[in-house]
């Protein structure tokens, strides 16, 4: 079983328009798959799950779409709040969320605290989210603890500045899952993403339900990790240390 999966829930638009629906309408059918996501994967025991909800490079969309999106997004937090704080799931976010509207942010705000104790997963939502924006948000945060003399240049490495990044607190990434065909990171995890495998399905995200998820978790059990190492390293009996460097 991975700790940690990502997905990065494409396809809403085209399976919209396969139906000849607005892409609007994609986005309303891929809010419950979201919903099936996330009661699975707490249900197997998944530590974390991160989904990639909006990227920085979607405001670029039309306007009529993001605020369409954004509107989702609040509806899917206030709809949702009592079933996460029930089931224990932390709720986070990463990315530049002060760009969202207040409609949205407040109910954020409200959950992330609300849920802040919770312990049986950690649910991330990317938003307003670029991996490349956070690995140089994380580099502006070193790079003044270096001017303050918090940290000397020397000891600035990929520990250091993994520490910074925004999922540090979240266990190393497992798993990227992306739906409907398409194979790229789209600005996704880049950083986290190092040692992570990729399950790639054309099944678009409105269609995304258990099943699917199940799919990929089942087709992760028969991947082998080697992190650099070889296969006769990190076989059943050679199983000291896991070689994960975070
Ligand atoms: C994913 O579906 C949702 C977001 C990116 C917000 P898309 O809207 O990208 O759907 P396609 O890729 O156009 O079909
Ligand atoms: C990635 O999907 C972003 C999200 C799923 C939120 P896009 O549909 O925006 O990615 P591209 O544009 O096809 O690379
Ligand atoms: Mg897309």
């Amino acid at each position: 079983m991975p700790r940690h999966v990502a997905v990065i829930m494409d396809g809403n638009g085209r399976w919209a328009q396969r139906r000849n629906l607005p892409r609007i309408e994609g986005h309303r059918e891929g809010a419950e798959s979201v919903r099936d996501i996330v009661r699975a994967a707490r249900q197997v025991g998944l530590e974390a799950l991160t989904l990639y909800a909006f990227s920085s490079q979607n405001w670029a969309r039309p306007p009529d779409e993001v605020a369409a999106l954004m509107d989702l997004l609040r509806d899917y937090l206030v709809s949702e709040r009592d079933e996460i704080l029930e089931n224990e799931i932390r709720l986070r976010a990463i990315g530049d969320i002060e760009r969202l509207p207040v409609h949205v942010l407040e109910p954020l705000h409200e959950l992330m605290s609300a849920s802040r104790p919770n312990g049986a997963m950690a649910l991330t939502l990317a938003l307003s989210y670029g991996g490349r924006e956070s690995i140089a948000q994380a580099a502006r945060q070193a790079a003044a603890k270096v001017a303050a003399g918090d940290l000397a240049e020397g000891q600035l490495d990929a520990d250091t500045l993994g520490a910074h990044m925004p999922t540090a607190e979240l266990p190393p990434l497992d798993l990227v899952v992306r739906t409907s065909g398409e194979q790229r990171m789209s600005n996704f995890l880049l950083w986290e993403a190092a040692y992570a495998e990729f399950y790639f399905t054309d099944v678009p995200w409105p269609e995304f339900r258990r099943q699917e998820l199940y799919a990929a978790l089942q087709d992760f059990s028969g991947r082998e990790r080697r992190f650099g190492r070889t296969g006769g390293q990190i076989g059943p009996r050679a199983a000291a240390g896991d070689g994960r460097d975070g």
